[in-house]
């Protein structure tokens, strides 16, 4: 046996043995070296064969933990509900009050922490604006927004494989506004539209306004849109549009891979179906290459691709974007008679901070927290939480999806957590019809603490009290 695979053996008895628990800090290369009498070289061997194994994780700056062994991850479900039906699901009332709480640790929020944006880049473009260009930032946007900004979205575009030209671009008050231009633009009350089950509570808020009817798609962990399911519905029935969140969706962080992608576009197509695709986690893989919008396989006459800068520079800039492909017209036309244009400061510095910034830098540290931060979850419930707790396995995207052993009631342990302070996601908020009792949803954005150590450990008492299983 070489040298490092014998101080190897030795880590492993230990973490096999529980001396040493998921998420605590081994020793550091020097200490393990001078314990062992090896050299440093020989430690550095050794985590990485503990690495390579999953016992182990290297946290930049931190120094080598113990990983926990991966949970498994929920299944896929189908809802429960299989007609059209309109959203019936009164819990979606209470999520504005939650958001607007400022008091919680924010585990319910899926937004990258103050910490993680670029404050002081953001704050020179946008005093830089005012102070150079102040007669066009305070004037109104041109409706379509500002076109030095829309230029540079569609070279992002271009970027990742997709034909976007600027004058398609709309610029919008973040994605939401531009889903609900989209929906707008293409559907009347009545209309049969599909959401992946479960999906983000915004997106079936927004249908229920309009007084669509749905039909539910499930969305795979791990594998994301089941493509042939949707086949099927549209076989089925008449359905005018498909709002989905092929990369890394809200809240199970999962990755259509690129032969699906292509296979939606072309069955929607085939069936008339127009894609709204929100890509707002596409620039938030957690490893590997961002993976490609719906847009890069089709032209413009099946898909609309609606994005944001919320979750990458800053949720409060409010600013989105829809590619509109054919409706663009219609879709500028309703976003000048419904808010005559958006924020023209807000898009000039945006414009600025890109052209002055590299953006990708940025990209790669928030990557890179959010995966340490998913890791880090994962190594809290698998220490904290009861031992049948099923966790997702983002491949990017800011969130966590939990779902609780012995079909414990996610609400119960959300009300028990904000007592303490401690913001949750039922799973009962990513469904048209209140499934996923026994699910929630952590965000992966926040910056790790004491804070949330503690958080975690609190949660996975009250998650064992829940559903009668002992916490670890
Ligand atoms: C899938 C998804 N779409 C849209 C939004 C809202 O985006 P914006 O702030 O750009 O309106 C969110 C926010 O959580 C989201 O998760």
């Amino acid at each position: 046996m070489l040298l490092y695979e014998r101080v190897a053996a030795t880590l492993r008895a230990q973490i096999t043995r529980g001396t040493l628990r998921a998420g605590e800090r081994l020793p550091s290369v020097r200490q393990l070296a001078q314990g062992h009498g090896v050299s440093t070289a020989t430690a550095v061997q050794t985590y990485l064969q503990l690495e390579r194994e999953g016992l182990a994780v290297a946290r930049p700056r931190s120094g080598f933990f113990v990983r926990a062994a991966t949970p498994a991850a929920p299944a896929a479900r189908l809802p429960r509900r299989r007609a059209p039906g309109e959203v019936d699901n009164p819990a979606l009332r209470s999520v504005m009050e939650l958001l607007a709480r400022s008091d919680l640790l924010p585990l319910h929020s899926a937004t990258p922490a103050p910490d993680l944006l670029p404050r002081a880049a953001l704050t020179g473009s946008l005093s830089r604006c005012l102070r150079r260009t102040s007669a066009a930032a305070l004037d109104y946007a041109p409706p379509q927004g500002h076109f030095a900004l829309r230029r540079l979205l569609a070279q992002r575009y271009a970027q990742v494989g997709a034909e976007v030209s600027a004058e398609e671009i709309v610029l919008t008050g973040g994605a939401m506004e531009a889903i609900n231009l989209s929906l707008r633009a293409v559907t009347s009350p009545g209309d049969v539209v599909i959401v992946e089950t479960p999906t983000y509570h915004g997106i079936l808020q927004a249908v229920a306004a309009m007084r669509l009817k749905v039909l539910e798609v499930p969305t795979r962990p791990g594998q994301g849109i089941d493509v042939a399911r949707l086949e099927q519905l549209l076989q089925q029935t008449a359905v005018r549009a498909a709002v989905l969140v092929p990369n890394f969706n809200n809240p199970l962080g999962s990755l259509t891979c690129d032969a699906d992608k292509r296979a939606l576009v072309e069955s929607c197509d085939r069936h008339g179906t127009v894609i709204i695709e929100d890509d707002i986690y596409g620039d938030l893989a957690w490893s590997g290459q961002r993976p490609s919008p719906l847009r890069r396989w089709d032209d413009g006459s099946t898909v609309i691709s609606c994005g944001s800068f919320s979750k990458v520079l800053a949720p409060g800039l409010r600013l989105g974007w829809v590619a509109g492909g054919q409706w663009s017209e219609v879709l500028a036309r309703a976003k000048f008679f419904t808010t005559v244009g958006g924020n023209s400061l807000t898009q000039l510095a945006i414009a600025d901070y890109l052209q002055r910034h590299d953006l990708e830098r940025h990209l790669r540290r928030l990557r890179r927290t959010l995966a340490d931060n998913g890791q880090r979850l994962h190594d809290a419930i698998a220490r904290y939480w009861p031992a049948e707790t099923r966790v997702s396995e983002p491949q990017g995207g800011l969130s966590l999806w939990v779902e609780l052993p012995g079909g414990a009631d996610s609400r119960v342990l959300f009300e028990q957590a904000l007592n303490r302070g401690i913001g949750t996601s039922p799973g009962v908020l990513f469904s048209s019809h209140g499934d996923y009792v026994d699910c929630l949803r952590l965000s992966c954005g926040l910056v790790w603490d004491e804070r949330m150590d503690h958080a975690m450990r609190e949660l996975g008492k009250m998650a064992a009290a829940s559903s009668n299983c002992p916490s670890l």
